[in-house]
């Protein structure tokens, strides 16, 4: 190979590993999963509706409960009409003060917008930097992929943001879920926080859900 084959393979390479990173282009109209078949093909097209493209489940806000936050995510696994289209959604709802825990999404940059209220909002990046602000209705902010970000409703009253994502199904990692909720080793955690058992085991409470 002459060392500018080698160079033209290498940009192949790094250009098709670029191009992995995002949900693959679509190669029809659109893809309805046939579910009673099999998940992974799609419906016959001639047999779709205007149903399979509109989704009713987040018209309300969702009941917020303790915490003061429900978020209702519109990925392909809900909305199947989003399947092979590379988008999503969410719906975030706020009771005064909730809080949206710091967490991040592998696979999407995330837009987010305000329909109602004001919200502390913001993420870090890569050098520890946090870039953060109170934003209102009206406002957007973006979440670029992968990093960590979060939210909390500062406002008297109760908030809510929309969220659009270039993943159908950009997933979620809870940093505190992650890290306490995940039965890593506690000499770990005691070790990586400076924690004692007893804090560890705390913590380990609040976030480790059972297995149902
Ligand atoms: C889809 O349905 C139409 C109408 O019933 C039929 O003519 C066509 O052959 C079907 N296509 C496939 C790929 O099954």
């Amino acid at each position: 190979m002459t060392p500018t084959m080698v160079v033209l393979l290498v940009i192949f390479l790094l250009h098709n590993h670029a191009a992995l990173a995002s949900d693959p282009d679509p190669v029809q109209d659109f893809c309805i999963p046939n579910t009673e078949f099999s998940p992974t093909t799609c419906k016959n097209s001639s047999s779709a509706t205007v149903e399979d493209f509109v989704f009713t489940g987040i018209k309300n806000p969702g009941k917020v409960g303790k915490s003061g936050f429900l978020a209702k995510p519109v990925t392909s696994i809900v909305f199947p009409g989003l399947n092979t289209l590379g988008m999503s959604f969410v719906r975030a709802d706020f009771g005064a003060g909730g809080v949206n825990v710091p967490h991040f999404h592998p696979r999407a940059t995330e837009t987010a917008f305000v329909l109602e209220g004001k919200v502390y909002s913001g993420f870090v990046d890569s050098t520890n930097r946090v870039f953060a602000k109170v934003i209102e209705k009206g406002d957007l902010m973006v979440f670029p992929r992968g990093l960590v970000h979060f939210q909390m409703n500062v406002g008297d009253s109760t908030a809510t943001i929309l969220g659009s994502f270039n993943s159908q199904n950009p997933g979620l990692v809870r940093i505190p879920n992650a890290v306490f909720g995940s039965e890593i080793e506690e000499k770990l955690l005691e070790k990586a926080f400076g924690l004692s058992s007893k804090e560890i085991g705390k913590m380990r409470k609040r976030f480790l859900v059972p297995k149902s």
